[in-house]
C-alpha cells in the first residue's frame, strides 16, 4: 500500500495520548519516505486519528471522512486511513460503513504499520486485541517547546461510563530505562516542557519487574540536567501516594499541578460510576496536596447528567467545585458509549435538555472557580515559560504558563518563545493572568 506523492496528513481528534500516537505514526511513516504536510489538500495519504470518548468526538471523525470521501469520488488518487480509538472499537465495521476507506488500524497496531504498509494488499483492517511490545522508531514531534512522553498506556479501572479500557487495553508501563532514554533525547532536541502521559500515572510500574513506582520515576527524571519542566497527567484520586506529593514538592523541575478528575460531587453517583472513592476521600487528597505544596493547582473533570443523576445530586457537584477550590475543570455532558455498563442504563438516561442545562450550570461554576483561583495569585512573582508571541497595537505580548499551568500574558521587548521569565502578576481574568516582567 503506497501513495504516489508520499505526502501524509493526519487529522488528530483525541487526547494527548492520541496526539502522541500521531507523532509516532508520523515518525514511522517517515521511514517509508512519507513527508508530513500541514495542509490536507496537499496530501495523498490521509489518516484520521480518532477519539471515541463521546459521540461528539466520534462524529467529528465521520464528518472528516465524508469530506475526504467526496474528494476521492471526485477522482483524486487518495489513500484514506482510520486510526485511534474508534478504529480499535469499530474494527471492520468501518470498512463496511465507508467504502472509500483503505486502511483501519487500531491503537495496538501502530508499531506494525511498516509491515502493514509493505505487505498489505487491498483494503486492510488491522486490529489487535492485545498490545505488542513497542519498537524503536524515530518519533517526529511537533516543533514547539512542549513534548509528550507516554510512560504507560491502558486502564484497569473500568469506570462505568468510559470507553478507554476497551480502546486502550490493560495497563502497561514502559521500562524506566526506555523512558529515561527518550526523555534525554527530548531534552537534547531542545524541548522545554515534557509531559508524562498515562491514563492513570499513579499505576506506573505495577506491572514491571521490581515494581518501580511513579514517585521513583519522577525523581529519576528530575535529576536529569537541563533547563526544562516536567508535567504529568492523569492522576487517579486515591492512587496518589504521599511519596508522589513529597516528590512534586521537593522536585526542582516537576511542576506543581495535579489533574485529578473527580467526575461527580455526589457519593451515590460516584458509586454508580465505579469510581473507587467518595467525596470525603477525594477532599482529603486535594487538601493534603494544597496544604503541602506552595502555589499548587488541582484541576478536575466533571460529567453532567450521568444516568439517574438527580438535580440535587448534580447540585452536590456544583457545591464541591467551590468548597474544594478546584482551580480549573473540564466538563462534558454524559454521552452513552457502546459496550460500557452505563451505556446500557437506557431507562435511567437523562434527557438531552436537562443535560444541556446542567452542563451550562457546571461551566458557570467552573468559570467562577477559575476566576477565584486566578485572583489568589495576583501580587505574586512567579516563573513563566513563554510559548507564544503576538503583536498587539504595536506592542509585543508574550503568552506563557506558570509552573502550576496558569496562563499569563505580559509585555516584553527582549524575551522569546522558550524563555523562562519571572513575572509579577497584576491582574486576574477568568481564564488567565496579566503581569509585568521582573528583572
Ligand atoms: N484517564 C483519565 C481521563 C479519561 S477520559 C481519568 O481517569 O480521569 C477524560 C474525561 O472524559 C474523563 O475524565 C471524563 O470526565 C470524560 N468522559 C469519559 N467518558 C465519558 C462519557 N461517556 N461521557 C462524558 N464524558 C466522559
Ligand atoms: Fe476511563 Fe476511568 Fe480509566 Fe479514566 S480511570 S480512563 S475515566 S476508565
Ligand atoms: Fe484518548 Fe479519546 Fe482514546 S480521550 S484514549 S483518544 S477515546
Amino acid at each position: 500500500m503506497e501513495s504516489k506523492n508520499k505526502k501524509l496528513y493526519i487529522e488528530t481528534l483525541g487526547c494527548q495520548m492520541n496526539k502522541s500516537d500521531t507523532e509516532r505514526i508520523t515518525g514511522i511513516m517517515s521511514h517509508f519516505g512519507y513527508e508530513a504536510v500541514e495542509n490536507e489538500e496537499d496530501a495523498d495519504f490521509l489518516i484520521v486519528n480518532t477519539c471515541s470518548i463521546r459521540q461528539l468526538s466520534e462524529d467529528k471523525a465521520y464528518s472528516k471522512l465524508g469530506v475526504w470521501g467526496k474528494r476521492k469520488k471526485g477522482g483524486e488518487d487518495l489513500i484514506i486511513g482510520i486510526a485511534g480509538c474508534v478504529a480499535q472499537q469499530e474494527k471492520e465495521n468501518l470498512l463496511k460503513k465507508f467504502p472509500y476507506v483503505d486502511l483501519v488500524f487500531g491503537t495496538h497496531n501502530i508499531y506494525e504499520l511498516p509491515k502493514i504498509l509493505k505487505e498489505g494488499e487491498g483494503r486492510i483492517c488491522a486490529i489487535r486485541n492485545e498490545a505488542i511490545p513497542e519498537e524503536e522508531f524515530n518519533i517526529i514531534r511537533n516543533k514547539n517547546i512542549n513534548a509528550w512522553l507516554p510512560i504507560m498506556e491502558g486502564c484497569n479501572n473500568f469506570c462505568t461510563y468510559c470507553v478507554v479500557p476497551y480502546t486502550r487495553g490493560r495497563e502497561r508501563s514502559r521500562s524506566v530505562e526506555n523512558i529515561i532514554k527518550e526523555f534525554k533525547k527530548i531534552v537534547r532536541e531542545g524541548f522545554k516542557e515534557i509531559t508524562l502521559l498515562g491514563q492513570n500515572v499513579d499505576s506506573y510500574g505495577k506491572d514491571l519487574e521490581g515494581k518501580p513506582d511513579f514517585a521513583y520515576l519522577l525523581s529519576e527524571l528530575d535529576k536529569i540536567d537541563g533547563d526544562f519542566r516536567i508535567r504529568f497527567t492523569t492522576s487517579y484520586p486515591t492512587d496518589i501516594t504521599d511519596k508522589v506529593i513529597e516528590t512534586v514538592k521537593n522536585g526542582k523541575k516537576i511542576c506543581e499541578c495535579f489533574h485529578i478528575p473527580m467526575q461527580s460531587g455526589n457519593d451515590r453517583v460516584l458509586k454508580m460510576m465505579n469510581r473507587r472513592y467518595n467525596v470525603e476521600e477525594y477532599a482529603k487528597i486535594v487538601n493534603k496536596i494544597k496544604e503541602n505544596i506552595e502555589n499548587v493547582t488541582v484541576t478536575s473533570d466533571f460529567i453532567a447528567g450521568f444516568p439517574s443523576e438527580t438535580e440535587e445530586e448534580f447540585q452536590d457537584t456544583i457545591k464541591q467545585i467551590e468548597i474544594l477550590g478546584l482551580d480549573y475543570s473540564n466538563t462534558a455532558a454524559y454521552s452513552p458509549r457502546p459496550n460500557t455498563p452505563a451505556g446500557k442504563l437506557t431507562d435511567k438516561f437523562i434527557d438531552e435538555n436537562t443535560k444541556k442545562t446542567r452542563l451550562q450550570k457546571l461551566n458557570e461554576a467552573v468559570k467562577k472557580a477559575s476566576f477565584n483561583s486566578n485572583e489568589k495569585f495576583v501580587g505574586k512573582t512567579l516563573e513563566v515559560l513563554v510559548e507564544k508571541v503576538k503583536e498587539e497595537n504595536g506592542e509585543r505580548i508574550l503568552e506563557g504558563r506558570l509552573r502550576n499551568n496558569k496562563v499569563v500574558h505580559f509585555k516584553s521587548k527582549k524575551h522569546d518563545i522558550g524563555d523562562f521569565v519571572n513575572v509579577k502578576l497584576n491582574k486576574a481574568s477568568i481564564w488567565c493572568l496579566f503581569g509585568e516582567e521582573k528583572e
